[in-house]
């Protein structure tokens, strides 16, 4: 027993790590593998807005239409922009390490499996975290990645983020229903608006993730359903396998 808690004592701190990554709040990202149109927007937006550096080079185009429902005309003539590009092609780039590195100081990852590897929770977060920073060679950073080397792309979509002190809501009055504030320090608050509404934002950047979690497991969805029929399999099995079990321990108990 004592081994027993032990364990558990030494296993605890290690998940709450994993888990954590840090003290920085993560947004919650509630992925839908079943939400094919939020797939489909987010693929469009990966393509229109990613692709020109980071590659998917584990994933096909043929698939990735086949799983979305995308048509093979609409997705070539929409969304595959290198014309040298087959249907059944794996979704690389050209961009060369080497430029890269020059360029940003750090090569842009290939994508496929970041959603596993940072989780969902917490691209959804870096995506909406980037704010102004003067002293960076892009002129912003990230809450989430501090110092990082990525532009941030989606700039005219959200508008001008920065980071300072600015009005957070903290509750309600009870009486008046009115919504109190407080002035908090190193919060992000929107200068000006981009071409979207923070909640149009949101919405791209939810099915953005949704695509990428997508992408870093395209079985998913497929293992899911196949799991009720196991499920279903051995609840049944084990009818044949209790009564068999007891026709084996019949005569010697
Ligand atoms: C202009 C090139 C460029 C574009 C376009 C771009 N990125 Fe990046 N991205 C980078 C670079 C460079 C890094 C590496 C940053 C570093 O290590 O400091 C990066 C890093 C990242 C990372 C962190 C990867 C990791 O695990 O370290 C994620 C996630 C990411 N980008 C997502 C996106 C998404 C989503 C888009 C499209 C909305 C996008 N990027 C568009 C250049 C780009």
């Amino acid at each position: 027993m004592k081994k027993l808690f032990a364990l558990i004592a030494a296993i605890i701190p290690a998940v709450a790590m994993a888990a954590g990554g840090g003290n920085i709040h993560l947004d919650e990202h509630r992925t839908d593998l079943h939400d094919t149109a939020s797939l489909q927007r987010g693929a469009q937006t990966y393509m229109n807005y990613c692709m020109g550096c980071h590659s998917l080079e584990h994933a096909r185009y043929n698939r990735i239409a086949r799983d979305l429902d995308i048509p093979e005309e609409l997705m070539m003539d929409n969304l595959v922009f290198d014309t040298d590009k087959k249907f059944g092609a794996l979704a690389t780039i050209a961009m060369q390490t080497e430029d890269s590195k020059k360029w940003f100081g750090a090569t842009p990852p290939d994508l496929t499996l970041v959603a596993r590897v940072r989780r969902p929770d917490w691209l959804y977060t870096y995506l909406r975290s980037f704010y102004e920073d003067p002293s960076r060679p892009w002129g912003v950073n990230n809450v989430v990645f501090k110092d990082v080397g990525m532009p941030h792309v989606l700039a005219d979509l959200q508008g001008r983020q920065l980071k300072g002190t600015a009005p957070v809501a903290v509750g309600f009055d009870t009486l008046t229903g009115q919504e109190i504030t407080e002035e908090h320090e190193g919060v992000l608050y929107l200068e000006e608006q981009g071409s979207l509404s923070p909640e149009e934002y949101d919405k791209l950047v939810y099915d953005l993730v949704n695509f990428m979690v997508y992408v870093a497991e395209p079985i998913a969805v497929e293992r899911e359903r196949l799991g009720w029929w196991v499920l279903l399999f051995l609840a049944i099995f084990f009818i044949p396998v209790y009564m068999l079990n007891k026709e084996y321990w019949r005569d010697i108990k």
